[in-house]
């Protein structure tokens, strides 16, 4: 057992088992402070938090337990593990280069084009061994966990063939059942069109090979896949082979949860508002009717700010979106071209270029990331039944954590995971 003990601020999230926030309710945080004494959370062998509130009761109620490890957290502040929504972990080969083309000058789809960008990564993706793979992937984990991370997605997507995307799955699997890190697993095997096919082919290479062979590894196993994942956009799938491929995975089971409205406007996020998907990544190009169809079915709008940043493109609107009523979720996006596994600077990011408060971007990074990923039941905030995964923040309040921009390892004093300091 585990107990967090004397914090002087607690940031809930949510502190009533609700699975989602959207729109105003985004600025409700449930925070606790002002207790003499401050706060304490007490993590059972299951990783489970057990107990939480004025240390002074929590510490009456369980006087009698035996403790395994107690963090003192005096001074300092509580709030729940990030959850990082969008990521693709698995690669090798790195594209600073492309990183020097495209501060002088070139487009994302002129580097694509060109056949750099994601079929850069392809390659050396399919060249390389799962052992090696396993490796980068675990070094990238532990800096994300470093970062404040406890539950994160991760796609596959660089291997646009079978062998290559099962592959990326298992190496995920691998270290979904090694590393301290709850883990997400996402097919993207409709993330470029392969240079041997037409988009047509692809499609059907992915519905009628690819995902029948996912199930099958899934029944035996061997696998462990939650999402399904489809970069929609002008030049790689269009709406209706995307729609195509999203519900061949619903069939499986599948969450659905894709790229959609990020370079051009092509009303996928309609799309996917209409076949029920969970949610929908980027969306810098979605319209007023792609957003009131996202609050109506009540799927996450995942927003990227590096993206944007890092290619100048015009930011989602994320105002439209919270003030519409959507549920909005952050991701890292981190990939060969948007090279930032840290949430906290995400979050700053978001604030500063989407413009959101810090009390969005935190419930954006916790209860909604956990949301879009069909997991806000365990994860996402501190509340008793909830997975013991929490941040400590060397700081008088957990503002500092966005504020202090660059200077997260400094801020965050421990990483809980399940209970453990890891
Ligand atoms: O989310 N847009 C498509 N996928 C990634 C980029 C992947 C890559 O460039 O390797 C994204 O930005
Ligand atoms: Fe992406």
């Amino acid at each position: 057992k585990l107990l967090v003990k004397n914090a002087r601020q607690v940031v809930q999230v949510s502190g009533s088992r609700e699975s989602v926030k959207r729109g105003s309710d985004m600025n409700n945080l449930q925070v606790l402070e002002g207790a003499e004494g401050g706060y304490s959370i007490l993590v059972d062998r299951d990783g489970i938090i057990a107990d939480l509130g004025p240390s002074r009761e929590v510490e009456a109620r369980h006087c009698s337990d035996t403790i395994d490890t107690v963090v003192d957290a005096t001074g300092r502040c509580l709030i729940p593990g990030l959850v990082d929504a969008h990521t693709h972990t698995v690669w090798a080969g790195d594209r600073v280069h492309e990183f020097a083309m495209k501060l002088a000058g070139a487009t994302y789809m002129d580097v694509h084009k060109a056949g750099g960008g994601i079929y850069f990564t392809v390659e050396h993706t399919r060249g390389a061994t799962e052992d090696t793979l396993y490796e980068l992937l675990k070094e990238r984990l532990v800096r994300a966990v470093r970062a404040g991370s406890t539950f994160v997605e991760v796609k596959s997507g660089y291997g646009l063939d079978l062998d290559t995307e099962v592959k990326m799955l298992k190496v995920t699997e691998r270290a979904r059942q090694s590393l301290p890190v709850d883990i997400s697993c996402t097919y993207c095997g409709a993330h470029a069109i392969p240079k041997e096919k037409t988009s047509q082919e692809a499609t059907t290479d992915v519905v009628n090979v690819q995902l029948p062979r996912i199930k099958d590894l899934m029944s035996s196993k061997q696998l462990c896949v939650h999402n399904i994942d489809v970069f929609c956009e002008q030049g790689v799938f269009d709406v209706t082979q995307s729609r195509d491929i999203l519900l061949a995975g619903k069939s499986m089971g599948l969450n659905l949860n894709f790229h959609g409205e990020e370079l051009h406007r092509l009303h996928s996020a309609e799309m996917g508002a209409e076949i029920g998907a969970l949610a929908i990544s980027h969306l810098e190009e979605v319209s007023e009717e792609g957003i009131s169809a996202m609050a109506k079915s009540g799927t996450v709008g995942v927003l990227l700010p590096t993206t944007a940043y890092n290619l100048r493109l015009t930011p989602p609107p994320a105002r439209a979106m919270i003030d519409g009523g959507m549920a909005v979720a952050l991701g890292s996006d981190f990939n060969p071209n948007a090279h930032c596994l840290a949430m906290p600077l995400v979050m700053n990011l978001a604030c500063v270029t989407l413009r959101m408060t810090m009390s969005e971007s935190l419930v954006a990074a916790t209860l909604n990331a956990a949301h879009a990923l069909g997991q806000s039941d365990r994860h996402g905030s501190l509340e008793v039944g909830k997975l013991g995964n929490m941040l400590v923040l060397d700081a008088p309040r957990w503002e500092h954590l966005i504020y202090q921009m660059g200077s997260h390892q400094d801020v965050i004093s421990h990483v809980i995971w399940h209970g453990d300091v890891v």
